[in-house]
């Protein structure tokens, strides 16, 4: 969108030099002073637009926000639509809804109007030029120092000069919405990401001999907030290879916070996790995501195939590889229940499916790469007991 917009303003801007170059070059050659009439409505436009971007770039503003903000919240409440329901509060979400809807208007609104009013002030500064040049053609002519046709071509040449002119002069209203888009990207770009590749960093030892070491590990979701308490505080901790290990502990106590950090989708405030005594800050993070599994505690399912939601994260796998993922987690038999099997469509526009379904795929989407790793956090909480 940004590509088409820098085109078409690159375009236009061309498009502009050209027309107004050669209008220039007939009206001096005609009679210069015309020509004054057509330079002296530049400033006036210059300003009028200044004043006027300065106020469309305000409201463009707040229109995003807005926008965001109405995205947003339907996107939210579409998620827990059953939760809103079995609350009762339809209503307030309603009102919620209306409230931001009308918001979204009023700026919609607002940035209409206001390119509207500069559209009827530019037509009526052109409007009041054109008349003037009409007239003072009309009594040279009179005067015989101008021919009839030489006052028309020259009053035709300085009217379509206007279009041109008025399109140098909204380059600023452009620019100003393009700086609002421009913000944006920037804004995203600037976004320090979180976990990068160490320059030397080396590839996942595979197979893990020793096992993971967590030493003197601390974490805080707000480390530069002192009054945010460190969910995890001194941990030491060895995992040997070959082995399982169940982490047990109450509702907000640190579990998933700990495997977040065992999988590096978090990095630890203080302290060091090793693989094999190696940092995890110095391997790849590509062949690191590989070899180890990972299925979150809520599973999330992408709209698409049933194949699509298992080889996500290893979109070049084989069908026997998938269809061993999906009997390892059990769900192969109800996969070929499907009406296209493998292919049926599932999340937003598909089939939906159960807790435990939903749980199912998430396992086989981190069993197909066959990792080395498997970190579960609580994901057979939709599970039967026979499971
Ligand atoms: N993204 C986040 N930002 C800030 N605080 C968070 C975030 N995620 C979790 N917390 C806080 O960290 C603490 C530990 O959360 P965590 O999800 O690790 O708990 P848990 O042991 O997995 O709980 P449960 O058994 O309910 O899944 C909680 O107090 C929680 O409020
Ligand atoms: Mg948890």
């Amino acid at each position: 969108m940004l590509q088409q917009q820098l085109v078409d303003t690159i375009m236009m801007v061309s498009n502009t030099v050209i027309m107004i170059c050669t209008g220039t070059v007939i009206l001096l050659t005609i009679d210069w002073k015309i020509f004054l009439f057509v330079v002296a409505t530049a400033p006036v436009y210059a300003v009028m637009y200044r004043y006027a971007s300065e106020v469309i770039r305000e409201i463009s503003l707040e229109l995003r926000h807005t926008n965001t903000c109405l995205w947003g919240f339907v996107s939210q409440k579409f998620d827990a639509l059953k939760a809103v329901q079995a609350y009762g509060r339809e209503r307030l979400e309603r009102l919620n809804f209306h409230r931001l809807t009308s918001c979204f208007l009023r700026d919609a609104l607002l940035q209409q109007r206001a390119s509207a009013g500069l559209g009827r002030s530019a037509g009526i500064v052109g409007s009041a030029a054109t008349t003037t040049i009409f007239l003072f053609g009309a009594t040279r002519v009179m005067a015989g120092r101008m021919t009839l046709g030489e006052m028309l071509f020259s009053y035709s040449t300085a009217a379509s000069l206007f279009g041109p002119v008025l399109e140098l002069a909204q380059l600023n209203l452009i620019f100003a919405n393009l700086g609002v888009t421009m913000q944006r990207v920037a804004d995203i770009l600037d976004t320090p990401l979180e976990i990068t590749d160490a320059p030397d960093a080396v590839e996942f030892p595979s197979p893990v001999k020793r096992g993971f070491s967590l030493q003197h590990v601390a974490f805080s979701y707000d480390p530069e907030n002192e009054e945010v308490e460190s969910v995890l505080t001194d941990v030491n901790l060895h995992i040997p290879a070959g082995t399982w290990l169940c982490v047990m502990g109450p509702s907000g106590s640190g579990k998933t916070t700990l495997l977040y950090l065992l999988s590096r989708l978090y990095e630890p405030t203080h302290g060091s996790i090793l693989v094999d005594g190696i940092p995890m800050k110095k391997i790849k993070t590509d062949s690191l995501r590989m070899r180890m599994g990972f299925v979150p505690q809520e599973a999330k399912i992408f709209s698409g195939t049933v194949r699509d939601n298992i080889c996500y994260a290893y979109p070049d796998a084989r069908p026997k590889q998938i269809m061993a993922a999906a009997k390892a987690a059990e769900l192969h038999d109800f996969i070929m229940d499907m009406p296209v099997q493998y292919e049926t469509i599932i999340g937003e526009k598909g089939t939906t499916l159960s807790g435990g379904q939903r749980q199912r795929l998430s396992l086989a989407r981190a069993l197909l790469t066959s990792p080395e790793v498997l970190i579960l956090d609580d994901c057979t909480s939709a599970l039967d007991a026979d499971t």
